[in-house]
C-alpha cells in the first residue's frame, strides 16, 4: 500500500476572479507569466504576514492563491525552479539569536473543504487500517513556539523560523504568565503549542488604541506574532500573551498516543488544548462541526479545526512531506463573504493629515451586521486590483478584521466604468497630497486643512483625553464652520452668547456645554499632553512623562537627552516631543491655554498625595459585566487608586472581580482560592478612597 502518496487538499472552491485576470494559455508563456506574478504576490504576502505581522489579506484570500499556486505547480512541476517560495513560510527577524529545532517545525495541511478531509481520513485509513482513531482540536490562530524544558526549568522558547532554526524569545516568553517557569520533571522535554493574545485582552488593547487616536490592531494572531518579537521585554509583557499546548517534540515518542501527551502536558500544569476523539468520517465531522458552534465559549480566536491521528505507531507510518505531516490536517472555517456594489470611493481625511480610500458600499448582510463601508487599504491597493466605482464586488469579513473588498467581478463591469484616479490633491483642502519616504498613505500637510482641525479638536475633548462631555464631532464642526473654533485654545473661549443662536442648542445644553469645558480645566497634565496630539505621545506615554516631569514646564524643559535615558520612552517618542515644543506656535499654544486657566500639572499636587486604599498596591482581574461601568473604566477606577489590573487568574493576584455572566475566570479564582469581589462589595471598596481627579 502506497502510504507516502503525498496528500494533496483541493484548491478551495471559490470564484477565481480573486484579484487575478482568470485569461493566459494553458502551459504556455502566458500560464508561466501568470504562476510568476503570482509567486511575487505569494512572496509579498508572506513577507508581510511572517515578516512584518501585517498582512493586507485574511487567510482564507491567501489559501486561495496558494491552492491556485499548488495546482499549477503539479501542472508544470519544472516552475518550481522559477519559485521563490519556502515551503513553509519564515518568521525569523533581525535581531534575536537563533536556534535550531531538534526536530524539524513543521506546518499543516490546509483545507476548507469537507470531501478533503474525507479524502484524509480515507487515506490514513488505507495506509494504518481501520483501528485508527483522530483526535479534532481548535485550531487557536496565534503562532507556534516550541518551548524546552531541561532540569525542571524553562530553558528556551523558539519561534518556527523556517521550520529548522527559529529565533529565541525565551526573554519575552518568560513573562508569560499562565505558562510554568518551572515543572516537576526533569529529563529534556518539548512542549509545542500557541502563543496567542486573548480576546478579551485584543479588545481592551484596541480600546485604548483609539482612545489614545492610533489605528486599531487589524486581528488579536498579529498582535500577539508582534509582541513577542519586541526587543523591549517590558512592553511585551504589557501585552499579556498567552500560551496553551497541543504536541510535544522531544520526549513525546515516550508516549502511546496524543491523548496520553496532552494528559502528560496537563499534569505539569501546562495549559492544553481540549479536543474530541473520532473514529471515522461521520465522528470527526460532528467535532468539526462542534467545534465551529463553540468557538465563541474560547478565550483565543480559532480559525478551525485540526485532525489528528491519536496513535504514534500509526503516525510514524504515515510519516510526513517537506512541510506538513501525513497524520494531520487542518480544515479551516471560511470567513464570511457577500457580494455586493461599490457605489463609491470616497477619500476620508484623518487627524494626522493621512488620507484614506473608503469604499461606500450599497448595504449588506455580512457576518450577523449590516455593511455599508469596507477598507480600501491605499491608493497601490485600488490601483494594483483596479478596483473602480460601480464594480459588483465580494467583501470579507475574517473573525475581528475590518470588512475589506476582496474580489471585483470583472464581467458585471458597466461599460461606462474608469479606472479610479487617486487625487494629487487633499479633497477637503485642495492642497496637494504628499508621500513620504517608506510610507504607502498619502497625506495632506496642510496644518489648516479643516477635517484635520475638527478631528484634531474632536481628540482633545474626547473622554480618552479632556473629557469634555458634550462638546462631540458634530457640535466641534458645527463651530468651526461658524469661526468659532480653530484652535485648542478657543475651547476656552467659548461663552454662552454665539452659542445660544444655534438652532437645537437651548441654554441648557449651552450651560452644561460651558460646565464642562470650565470642568476640564482642572484635569491632570497627561489628559492635557495626550489631547495636543504630539505623535507617538498616546495615554500611557503621556502618564509616563507625568509621572516623571509633573508640569508642562518640566517637560517642555526636559532635553532630547532627558527624555531618552527616561526608561520607557525610546527615541522616536522623544524626538516627537523636542520637535513638537521647539516650535514656536506650540510654544504658543499652551501659553493660551495657561493664560485661559487650563492646570498645566503640579509638581506638589496634593491631590496626588492620595489615602491609602483597598486597591493600592494590589493587583486584580476583572471579569463578567457590570451595571455601573464598562470594564475599561472599572479597570481606570482601579489604577487611579493605585491597583493594576491582569488578565489572567493566577494565585498571585489580590482579587478577581466578578461581573454578571463570569465563567472560567471565576472557576479557575475558584479553584486557587483567590479572593472574589462581587459589584455591591467593589462599590463599598471604591467609596473607601476618593479617587484623584
Ligand atoms: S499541530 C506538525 N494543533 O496551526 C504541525 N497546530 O496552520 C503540528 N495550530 O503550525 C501542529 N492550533 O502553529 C497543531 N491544535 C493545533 C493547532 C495548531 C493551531 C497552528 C500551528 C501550526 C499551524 C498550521
Amino acid at each position: 500500500m502506497d502510504c507516502h502518496r503525498q496528500f494533496e487538499p483541493n484548491a478551495p472552491t471559490m470564484e477565481r476572479e480573486i484579484f487575478g485576470d482568470g485569461h493566459g494559455d494553458a502551459g504556455g508563456k502566458d500560464a508561466l507569466e501568470k504562476f510568476l506574478s503570482i509567486d511575487r504576490e505569494i512572496t509579498r504576502h508572506n513577507g508581510l504576514y511572517y515578516g512584518e505581522n501585517a498582512p493586507e489579506i485574511s487567510d482564507f484570500t491567501y489559501d486561495q492563491l496558494k491552492a491556485e499556486w499548488e495546482t499549477m505547480l503539479a501542472a508544470h512541476p519544472r516552475w518550481i525552479i522559477h519559485s521563490q517560495q519556502s515551503p513553509i513560510g519564515d518568521d525569523r527577524r533581525r535581531g534575536f539569536s537563533k536556534m535550531q529545532h531538534r526536530i524539524p517545525m513543521l506546518s499543516l495541511s490546509n483545507t476548507y473543504g469537507r470531501e478533503d478531509v474525507s479524502a484524509f481520513i480515507r487515506n490514513v485509513r488505507n495506509c494504518v487500517g481501520d483501528s485508527v482513531t483522530f483526535a479534532v482540536e481548535p485550531k487557536v490562530d496565534g503562532l507556534a513556539i516550541s518551548l524546552i524544558y531541561d532540569g525542571g526549568r524553562l530553558r528556551h522558547a523558539i519561534t518556527r523560523g523556517n521550520g529548522v532554526e527559529g529565533d529565541d524569545v525565551t526573554r519575552n516568553v518568560l513573562n508569560i504568565e499562565n505558562l510554568p517557569k518551572e515543572i516537576p520533571h526533569i529529563a529534556p522535554l518539548e512542549v509545542r503549542g500557541e502563543i496567542y493574545i486573548s480576546l478579551e485582552d485584543f479588545a481592551r488593547i484596541n480600546e485604548g488604541r483609539s482612545r489614545d487616536g492610533l489605528d486599531p490592531f487589524a486581528n488579536a494572531r498579529n498582535l500577539a506574532a508582534g509582541s513577542l518579537k519586541l526587543l523591549n521585554p517590558d512592553r511585551a509583557r504589557e501585552r499579556h500573551l498567552q500560551f496553551i499546548a497541543y504536541e510535544m517534540g522531544i520526549y513525546g515518542e515516550n508516549f502511546p498516543d496524543h491523548v496520553a501527551v496532552l494528559g502528560a502536558i496537563a499534569s505539569l500544569g501546562i495549559p492544553t488544548n481540549g479536543h474530541w476523539l473520532a473514529d471515522g468520517d461521520g465522528a470527526v465531522w460532528d467535532a468539526i462541526v462542534r467545534c465551529r458552534e463553540g468557538r465563541s465559549r474560547y478565550a483565543f480566536a480559532i480559525d478551525g479545526a485540526v485532525i489528528k491521528v491519536n496513535g504514534h505507531v500509526h503516525r510514524d507510518r504515515l510519516g510526513s512531506i517537506a512541510s506538513a505531516p501525513r497524520w494531520a490536517i487542518a480544515y479551516k472555517y471560511a470567513p464570511d463573504r457577500a457580494t455586493t456594489r461599490l457605489l463609491a470611493i470616497k477619500l476620508q481625511v484623518g487627524r494626522t493629515g493621512i488620507v484614506a480610500p473608503v469604499a461606500h458600499l450599497e448595504p449588506v448582510e455580512l457576518a450577523g451586521s449590516t455593511i455599508q463601508r469596507a477598507t480600501l487599504h491605499n491608493g497601490d491597493e485600488i490601483a494594483r486590483h483596479d478596483i473602480r466605482e460601480g464594480d459588483t464586488v465580494t467583501v470579507e469579513k475574517a473573525g475581528e478584521v475590518i470588512p475589506a473588498i476582496v474580489a471585483v467581478d470583472v464581467h458585471l463591469r458597466p461599460d461606462s466604468s474608469q479606472p479610479f484616479i487617486y487625487p494629487s490633491h487633499c479633497p477637503a483642502c485642495e492642497e496637494p497630497l504628499y508621500r513620504f519616504d517608506g510610507e504607502v498613505a498619502w497625506r495632506c500637510i496642510n496644518p489648516n486643512c479643516p477635517p484635520q482641525i475638527i478631528r484634531r479638536l474632536e481628540h482633545f475633548a474626547s473622554k480618552g483625553a479632556m473629557d469634555i462631555h458634550s462638546l462631540g464631532g458634530q457640535r466641534i464642526a458645527l463651530f468651526h464652520g461658524a469661526g468659532l473654533l480653530d484652535r485648542f485654545s478657543d475651547i476656552y473661549r467659548l461663552h454662552a452668547a454665539p452659542l445660544e443662536n444655534f438652532p437645537k442648542l437651548g441654554k441648557k445644553s449651552v450651560q452644561g456645554l460651558l460646565l464642562a469645558i470650565e470642568a476640564s480645566k482642572e484635569r491632570p497634565l497627561w489628559r492635557l499632553l495626550h489631547g495636543l496630539g504630539i505623535p507617538h505621545v498616546g495615554a500611557q506615554v503621556a502618564k509616563l512623562l507625568e509621572k516623571k516631569w509633573p508640569t508642562m514646564e518640566m517637560i517642555m524643559g526636559a532635553t532630547l537627552e532627558n527624555l531618552q535615558n527616561c526608561d520607557t520612552i525610546g527615541g522616536t517618542i522623544a524626538e516627537s516631543i523636542t520637535s513638537f515644543f521647539r516650535s514656536d506656535s506650540n510654544r504658543q499654544l499652551i501659553d493660551e491655554l495657561a493664560s485661559l486657566g487650563v492646570s498645566m500639572g503640579n509638581a506638589t499636587d496634593p491631590s496626588e498625595i492620595r489615602a491609602p486604599s483597598p486597591f493600592s498596591g494590589k493587583s486584580f482581574v476583572i471579569t463578567g459585566s457590570f451595571q455601573a461601568f464598562t470594564r475599561e473604566e472599572l479597570r481606570e477606577e482601579i489604577e487611579r487608586r493605585g491597583g493594576t489590573v491582569r488578565s489572567a487568574v493566577s494565585k498571585n493576584i489580590h482579587g478577581l472581580i466578578v461581573g454578571a455572566g463570569a465563567g472560567g475566570k471565576l472557576v479557575e479564582a475558584r479553584r486557587l482560592g483567590v479572593e472574589t469581589v462581587d459589584e455591591a462589595h467593589l462599590h463599598r471598596l471604591l467609596s473607601e478612597s476618593t479617587d484623584k481627579e
